[in-house]
């Protein structure tokens, strides 16, 4: 799939290709595109293909075209606050550049079915954190991703602004789909052949729109007989737990605005973001459910942690505090 623009030189030239051809469209997108190199999800033996509108796959890792890329999140009208959930979240390339856009107050969660897939996105992930320059210019909400089958979330779980799935949905499954939608919310997804984008617009009623022809790889279906009891795939909160730890360095720059190094202040950036996340879900969940998910065991689990970071202890004795208020 792909091949609708011309090759580039480099990040930029791809992207002003896919601008020239009308598949990027708003300044919002092509700021997420140019600010990460796509060439940055590839492994490094194959990085001069990375500029071609081509999809590309080695073992489990797969990344779809650049020119369906650009459909999507043009069809997704993205905007900062949104709660983000992609099913077939693979080398995280796509939540990366969601997540731009999403700022500090979004919710970007991803699940994937290959552990391994998982391990080489937040590789990319820590690697973007760390040495990107965009980093510095946006403020980001960073993606957690799970391992799962996205068949298989519970129905108990969150809906989300915006769903993407990124491998072919089979008619059967799109009611699965559409639900897992609030109401308002926008699901883009390959159903059919087609790249289908869906408004929920009330508790039972949808728009479906074809945007273009396009050929996915089948989402791989749950494995389960008959007799056995069907699996969940974990997509609980927690789940994202290790967000959740990382949520309390809020306020930490006003904190430690002595720390000097890059590395520093970057995950203090990263982190900080995390508490928009948490706070979201947490609200979200009292307001769906009537009750509140806590997450039950943790808590001294996340002491721990706090204890064992690297960090001043009056910083840690106040994240403590923190956690305990
Ligand atoms: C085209 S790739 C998506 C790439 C992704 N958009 C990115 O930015 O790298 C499709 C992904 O869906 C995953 N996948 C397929 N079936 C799945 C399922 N049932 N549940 C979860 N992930 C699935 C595949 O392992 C693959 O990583």
């Amino acid at each position: 799939m792909g091949g609708a623009v011309s090759a580039g030189e480099d990040n930029d030239d791809l992207i002003d290709n896919l601008k020239e051809a009308y598949y990027i469209r708003t300044d919002l997108v092509e700021r997420a595109f140019r600010a990460i190199d796509r060439a940055d999800y590839y492994l490094d033996e194959y990085r001069d293909n990375a500029y071609k509108d081509l999809a590309w796959r080695h073992g489990n890792i797969h990344l779809s075209a650049p020119c369906i890329y650009s459909e999507v999140m043009e069809a997704l009208e993205l905007h900062p606050g949104l709660s983000f959930l992609n099913l077939g979240s693979g080398t995280g390339y796509l939540s990366t550049m969601v997540g731009l856009i999403l700022g500090p107050f979004g919710v970007n969660h991803g699940i994937e079915l290959h552990a391994d897939v998982i391990e080489y996105a937040y590789q990319k992930l820590d690697s973007f954190i760390k040495t990107s320059d965009s980093f510095d210019k946006f403020e980001f909400c960073e993606p957690s991703f799970v391992v799962g089958n996205c068949l298989e979330i519970p129905p108990e779980s969150r809906h989300y602004d915006r769903v993407y799935c990124g491998a072919g949905v089979q008619k059967e499954h799109e009611e699965y789909m559409k639900n897992l939608l609030k109401v308002g919310g926008i699901l883009v997804m390959p159903l059919e052949e087609k790249l289908t984008k869906i408004i929920r617009t009330g508790p039972s009623s949808w728009e479906t729109k074809k945007i273009i022809s396009v050929s996915f790889a089948p989402l791989v279906l749950p494995k389960h007989s008959p007799k056995s009891k069907p699996k969940t795939a974990p997509l609980r909160k927690s789940h994202f737990r290790f967000a959740e730890i990382v949520l309390l360095f809020v306020n930490v720059p006003r904190i430690i605005t002595h720390t000097k190094t890059t590395q520093h202040l970057r995950l203090i950036k990263s982190s900080h973001i995390k508490l928009g996340i948490i706070l979201e879900e947490e609200e979200e969940e009292e307001k769906e459910t009537g009750e509140l998910l806590r997450p039950q065991p943790a808590v001294n689990v996340l002491r721990e942690r706090i204890l064992g970071l690297p960090l001043p202890e009056p910083l840690k004795m106040y994240l403590l505090y923190y956690r305990e208020k």
